[in-house]
C-alpha cells in the first residue's frame, strides 16, 4: 500500500535536465498500451498501433537527437499471432506503411535501420519493406533503429544454442572455449556491437515484465517502468526516462566508486 504512494513515475518529472555525456547508448523499449489507448477512447484496438506508430516515428527522432547509438523497439513478438487475424494483419502491415512514408526523414536524420527475429517468416509484402528500408539507410552511421520484429528471447537462445552446438560438432570450437563472448555471437543483437546489450529499458503503460524480451542482454540494464500508454509517450516521457537512468547508481556487480 505505501509502496503504492512512494512510487514515483518518471514522466511526472517536469522539465528535466539531462547529463549529455551520460545518455544512454543503448535504449530497449516494450511498446505497451495501445490497445488500452484506443479502448479509453472507444477506438478499435488498431486505432492504437496506428497512433503508436505515429510515437515510434516522433521517439526515433528525439532519440537520434539525444545522441543515444541504438534504440530497439519491439514491434511483433513471436507470441503475437495468437492475436485476432486481423490485428495481426494490421500489424503485420505498419512496417510498410512506416517506411513507405519515413525512410526519407530516416535517412535526414542519418537513422540506418537494422531487425532482429525471424523475419523469413513475416509475409512477404513486410518482409520487403523492411529489406528495402535495411538497404536504403544501410550508408546511415548515425543511430541504429532496431525493429524487434517476429522475435522472442527463448526462440532467440535456442537459435543461439543450436548455432554453437553445431560449430562444436563442426570442430570448429571446443565446449570449454564456450564463454560469454561466444553467446553473444550467436544472438540475433551480435550486430549492434559494441551496443549489444540495453543501457536503458523501458517499459509502458504500468506493466512491469520482460515479455520475452532481450533475457540474456538485459543482465545489467537499468529497468524504467512508466504508466503513460505508448501512443502518449512524447520527447519529454524519453528525458524524464533517461533522467531516471541518470539517477541510478550502475555498479554491475561491483561497489559504487565513493564507498
Ligand atoms: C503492445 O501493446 C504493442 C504491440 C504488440 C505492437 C506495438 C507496435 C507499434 C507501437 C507500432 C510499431 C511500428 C512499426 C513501424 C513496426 P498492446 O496492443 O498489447 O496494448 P494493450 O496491452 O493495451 O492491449
Amino acid at each position: 500500500m505505501f509502496a503504492f504512494f512512494n512510487k514515483k513515475d518518471p514522466a511526472d518529472m517536469d522539465d528535466v535536465q539531462l547529463d549529455t555525456n551520460r545518455i544512454p547508448a543503448h535504449i530497449a523499449v516494450i511498446m505497451d498500451g495501445n490497445g488500452r489507448w484506443a479502448k479509453s477512447r472507444h477506438l478499435p484496438r488498431i486505432a492504437g498501433h496506428k497512433e503508436g506508430m505515429n510515437t515510434v516515428k516522433k521517439i526515433t527522432i528525439a532519440a537520434s537527437d539525444l545522441g543515444v547509438k541504438v534504440l530497439t523497439l519491439y514491434a511483433f513478438s513471436t507470441e503475437n499471432w495468437k492475436r485476432p487475424t486481423d490485428e495481426v494483419n494490421y500489424l503485420m502491415q505498419l512496417p510498410v506503411s512506416f517506411f513507405d512514408t519515413f525512410v526519407p526523414d530516416l535517412i535526414k536524420n542519418n537513422v540506418q535501420v537494422q531487425v532482429m527475429g525471424y523475419v523469413d517468416k513475416l509475409p512477404a509484402a513486410t518482409q520487403t519493406a523492411v529489406n528495402n528500408a535495411i538497404e536504403e539507410t544501410k550508408d546511415c552511421d548515425g543511430m541504429v533503429l532496431n525493429f524487434a520484429l517476429n522475435y522472442g528471447s527463448r526462440a532467440e537462445i535456442v537459435t543461439g544454442v543450436q548455432k554453437i552446438a553445431q560449430q562444436v560438432a563442426d570442430g570448429q570450437l571446443t565446449v570449454d572455449e564456450i564463454d560469454d563472448t561466444t553467446v553473444d555471437a550467436a544472438l540475433m543483437t551480435a550486430s549492434l556491437a559494441p551496443y549489444s546489450d540495453p543501457d536503458l529499458l523501458i517499459r509502458t503503460s504500468g506493466e512491469e515484465r520482460i515479455s520475452n524480451f532481450l533475457m540474456w542482454q538485459i543482465a545489467y540494464s537499468e529497468l524504467v517502468f512508466t504508466d503513460v500508454k505508448w501512443p502518449d509517450f512524447t520527447a519529454a516521457t524519453l528525458k524524464a526516462c533517461i533522467a531516471d537512468y541518470q539517477s541510478r547508481d550502475r555498479r554491475f556487480g561491483g561497489i559504487a566508486d565513493n564507498k
